[in-house]
């Protein structure tokens, strides 16, 4: 329990390095929060500060929670051998509320999309290659990142029971955590699925200045 609780607390550390709030902050000058959507995630980055900025915050934020979820498996593999549930998804969710409540930042941060990415690379690329592959569809197709991410986020859970049932190694904690991360992402996106509705959601890259 108390291994369990340093993976958490750890991840909750490092998820809270949100890479839009530091990089806006350390070579704009600004902060990202208060332009476009105001969200301090990739695509606000793009619309604010271009493309330079965005893709840096697409290493930091995907490679935080490889290194989270990657580290505490081969510590508790180390440590107790074959557990009845994945460590990987406690690393992973609480690396993910760290980058949407950022201990660092006054708790204001990204919606979570890629470091839930990232977690799902390491612990099933299949599920990953699903959710990665049909969101770049939906965004090549309809231009707005939102309404991919909340699809993907959608079809996670989805993907997940499928993969494993087809696998034969499908696990009812794991799957519980698969739902956890998906409520999380569409929640974070709730102001996304009002402007969504009325049909006012930025398009992918159009720059905005106002903040909402
Ligand atoms: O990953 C966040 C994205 O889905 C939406 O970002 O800035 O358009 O609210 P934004």
């Amino acid at each position: 329990i108390l291994a369990a609780v340093l993976v958490a607390l750890c991840s909750y550390l490092v998820g809270s390095i949100n890479w839009s709030v530091i990089i806006s902050n350390l070579f704009y000058h600004k902060d990202v929060r208060n332009f476009g959507s105001g969200n301090a995630g990739m695509t606000n980055m793009l619309r604010t500060f271009g493309k330079k900025a965005a893709a840096a915050v697409t290493v930091g934020d995907f490679s935080k929670s490889i290194i989270t979820v990657a580290v505490s498996r081969v510590v508790f593999a180390h440590l107790f051998g074959q557990l009845p549930f994945d460590i990987g998804y406690l690393a992973g969710i609480f690396t993910i509320l760290g980058h949407l409540f950022p201990i660092y930042f006054r708790f204001k941060g990204g919606k979570g999309v890629l470091t839930a990415l990232g977690m799902m690379l390491v612990i099933d690329w299949r599920v990953f290659l699903i959710v990665l592959g049909v969101g770049l569809l939906i965004l090549l197709c309809c231009k707005i990142v939102s309404l991919a991410s909340i699809c993907g986020a959608v079809l996670y859970p989805a993907t997940y029971v499928m993969v494993h049932k087809l696998m034969g190694d499908f696990s009812l904690p794991d799957m519980i955590c698969s739902i956890v991360i998906a409520l999380l992402v569409i929640y974070m996106h709730r102001v996304n699925i009002k402007r969504l509705i009325n049909g006012t959601e930025y398009k992918f890259g159009k720059p905005k200045n106002d903040k909402k």
